[in-house]
């Protein structure tokens, strides 16, 4: 999401919705990963992080939703957040040239459209409260910052919103045309490959990616969600793989956006992720190019993941405590 609000821009996702026939797994998913029941219908589940972002699910054959861009579950419609009125003004023009375009100012507040790849794009003010919360810092040589202060111990995440969503494209330059004129700005590329966009020029690393894949055609690659900091992401990471759900790939770390993560397979489609400490760029950031291959996806990272329950620190739980905690 973008740290400035002086400026009329997109801020950041505000709602997703999925669709999938899993629809038992998809509730149990949700709540072990962290976020809040909103409302629970036979015709979709609302799910809420912290900052009031949404994730609905939905019925594959829903005809409340445009056409799938791919079969199974996957991702239906991303609702971006803007920060003001005038913002959405800005996007009338540009959002009129794509398909089924709907001016719902008057009485939904949104506007609608959809992308090259038949996803629904819907704008609307920002839905989303600022909250109070901070990572933990820490103490990097010559710039100590966490002092008489333990770093946190997360038993399990609770993501604060949703940050970026990535999709597989057979349109890669089409689709970076066309969220570029919403105002997206490209912030490092795999040329002719990928692209990795944020929604206004001062704003996290990355809100959208988009990936071509030789033989490919589009497709929801995964949805990342954003938490506090490094240790909620092993936190969240080790309890949902205690609570059953396979890991992908992490904890790691990404080259590109500097993040950490962790990725798990989503009854709902595609890879779901925890992600902290992303890079922040401004209008000054120069766009880099890469190779793509997988050292630049990722640094580091634990194939297969962490193990909650046969790594050694809770067989040895019973044998180990704080002596001067009171309570
Ligand atoms: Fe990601």
């Amino acid at each position: 999401m973008t740290s400035s609000t002086t400026t009329s821009a997109i801020e950041g996702i505000d709602a997703i919705t999925y669709s999938t026939d899993r629809w038992d797994d998809a509730k149990k998913f949700f709540a072990d990963w962290g976020l809040k029941s909103a409302n629970q219908t036979d015709a979709q589940q609302v799910w809420e992080t912290l900052n009031g972002c949404q994730v609905r699910v939905r019925r594959t054959d829903d005809a409340e939703l445009p056409p799938a861009m791919e079969a199974g579950p996957t991702l239906r419609e991303v609702t971006w957040g803007v920060t003001d009125a005038a913002a959405l003004e800005k996007l009338v023009a540009p959002l009129s040239k794509a398909p089924g375009f709907e001016d719902r100012r008057a009485t939904d507040g949104t506007l609608r459209a959809l992308d090259p790849h038949g996803l629904r794009v819907i704008f609307q003010v920002t839905q989303k409260h600022a909250i109070d919360i901070k990572g933990a810092p820490t103490n990097p040589w010559g710039d100590v910052r966490r002092v008489d202060m333990p770093s946190p111990i997360y038993e399990r995440a609770e993501p604060i919103e949703v940050g970026h969503v990535v999709f597989f494209t057979d349109k890669l330059a089409e689709m970076e045309a066309f969220y570029a004129t919403l105002g997206f700005v490209a912030s490092d590329r795999y040329p002719g490959r990928g692209v990795f966009m944020r929604c206004a020029p001062n704003a996290g690393h990355h809100d959208l990616f988009l990936l071509a894949l030789p033989g490919k055609g589009p497709g929801l690659n995964h949805v990342a969600f954003t938490v506090r900091d490094i240790h909620e992401v092993f936190g969240g990471g080790l309890h949902i793989s205690r609570c059953g759900w396979k890991t992908q790939l992490g904890p790691g770390r990404h080259p590109i956006s500097s993040a950490y993560f962790w990725y798990f397979e989503n009854p709902c489609g595609g890879l779901i992720e925890y992600n902290a400490d992303e890079d922040h760029l401004t209008g000054e950031w120069a766009v880099r190019e890469f190779e793509p291959g997988p050292t630049m996806f990722a640094e580091w990272a634990i194939d297969g993941g962490l193990d909650g329950h046969t790594r050694r620190q809770p067989n040895v739980q019973a044998s180990g405590k704080f002596l001067t905690e009171k309570k």
